[in-house]
């Protein structure tokens, strides 16, 4: 079932994305797979990732967010319900209503497919985001951040700024995909930091 615009009271956040993430995450389409939403708001990206790229039986989406902005909860139910009412099968929704930095914690190791980082928009929260969900990510896992070019002069520190770090510390670990208003990174490897002393450790 595709959500009409009445379904929903927000601004349109996903609508312009849509052939950035068909290229970044197409190829998940019709695969077991699973993903991560950090920031829902009403489920407007939530329903479009389970609807083009979630497809398979088995696929599913941990949509994380406090719901704290009113009438958005309300509205995110009323549109994932209505989305779940054509799938007799059991959900592929997981709702986990929280802050990211709680909520990613309690979560699975090497066991996501991708991560849509869309919360909260001060840059350190960007970053934790970013390392967080970085160690959830399996290998060939994609990050995609929105908002690169984000600033109302408001935030104490824009995304770009955690965006760019990330991008910086994590260069030998990532490739990039995609970089515009959205930026898309693909795992390329999680060398634990045991590793990395053990070599260390072995050259003196
Ligand atoms: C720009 S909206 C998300 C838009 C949505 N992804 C879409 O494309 O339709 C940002 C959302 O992030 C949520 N948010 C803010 N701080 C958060 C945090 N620390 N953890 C998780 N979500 C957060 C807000 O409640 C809000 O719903």
């Amino acid at each position: 079932m595709t959500m009409n615009e009445a379904d929903y009271k927000k601004p349109d956040y996903t609508t312009s994305h849509v052939s950035s993430w068909l290229e970044t995450l197409g190829h998940l389409a019709g695969k077991k797979a699973y993903g991560i939403e950090i920031g829902c708001l009403e489920g407007r990206s939530s329903v479009w990732f389970l609807e083009n790229i979630l497809t398979h039986d088995n696929s599913g989406l941990v949509c994380i967010d406090p719901w704290s902005i009113p009438g958005t909860e309300e509205t995110f139910d009323a549109v994932t319900r209505k989305w779940q009412s054509d799938f007799p099968a059991p959900s592929k929704l997981s709702k986990r209503k929280g802050l990211s930095y709680q909520c990613l914690r309690e979560m699975p190791l090497n066991s996501f497919d991708f991560v849509y980082i869309d919360g909260c928009h001060q840059a350190a929260n960007v970053i934790e985001d970013a390392v967080l969900s970085f160690r959830l990510l399996k290998k060939f896992g994609v990050m995609i951040f929105d908002d690169y070019p984000w600033d109302n002069g408001v935030v104490y520190q824009p995304p770009a700024k955690a965006i760019d770090a990330f991008l910086f510390l994590y260069a030998d670990r990532i490739e990039l995909l995609h970089k515009d208003w959205q930026v898309a990174v693909v795992k390329m490897g999680d060398w634990a930091d045991a590793t990395q002393d053990d070599r260390n450790l072995s050259s003196r």
